[in-house]
């Protein structure tokens, strides 16, 4: 296998909980902040396909304002009335996510390696600043990379075509890890090294390919070097 020079990060869910916001959900409407957390979720991501899929890419919308569609659409569907404030509680609330608690030493190590790192997001330039610098991920990142700026999201091709650009490598020289399995079975399809970190013990996509690796936490993606 040939030597992997740097190792780019899917960012909601990977290195920020997004599940955590079931937490304030769940404050706000007891019972179902589970329930909202996973709807709103793919909600989201499913607002991403149909905006890249349909119309060569006309109803794009950046990723903040696709999250606030898909809370909206998930409280409608759930019975659950979103008032303004709350609305405003819960967009925050995704603004500053939890960092996983591995994330600074993992990108430490990788570091200390001269292993080149970033992140390779659907998040807009905006709210990946704001997580980064509150996960206080800041000097340990080479390259925030956002699909925002060619308007279309993973798992189209030329959004995982970010990164060999940014890092001038090939895609089989560079790890991609994710948490969302789609993301890293899209990115094995697109060339790259792959990590699946599962931390729910969920099944892989049932669609033939398998990721290069599967593991339980970030650290994982140390057993490439
Ligand atoms: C991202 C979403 C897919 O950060 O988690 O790109």
């Amino acid at each position: 296998m040939e030597k992997l020079k740097a190792v780019l990060f899917d960012a909601y869910g990977t290195l920020f909980d997004v599940y955590s916001v079931g937490l304030l959900a769940e404050q706000l409407f007891p019972g179902h902040g589970n329930a909202l957390g996973v709807l709103w979720r793919d909600k989201q991501i499913e607002y991403t396909r149909l905006v890249t899929t349909s119309s060569d890419g006309a109803h794009y919308q950046p990723f903040w304002d696709l999250t606030r569609a898909g809370l909206r659409y998930a409280c409608r569907r759930l019975g659950l009335a979103l008032p303004a404030a709350a609305e405003e509680r819960l967009m925050n609330q995704y603004r500053h996510l939890s960092a996983f608690p591995e994330n600074r030493e993992v990108l430490q190590a990788l570091k200390a390696k001269g292993v080149t790192t970033g992140i390779l997001s659907n998040g807009d330039p905006e709210m990946l600043g704001i997580a980064v610098r509150s996960a206080g991920l800041e000097g340990l990142l080479d390259h925030v990379l956002s699909v925002d700026g060619i308007r279309k999201y993973k798992t189209h091709p030329d959004a995982y075509a970010l990164g060999p650009a940014a890092t001038r490598l090939e895609a089989r020289q560079i790890a991609f890890v994710s948490s969302n399995s789609w993301d890293a079975l899209a990115a094995t399809w697109y060339g790259y090294r792959t990590l699946w970190v599962n931390r729910s013990a969920l099944p892989f996509e049932e669609l033939g390919t398998q990721p290069t690796r599967t593991g339980t936490s970030l650290r994982d993606v140390l057993a490439f070097f």
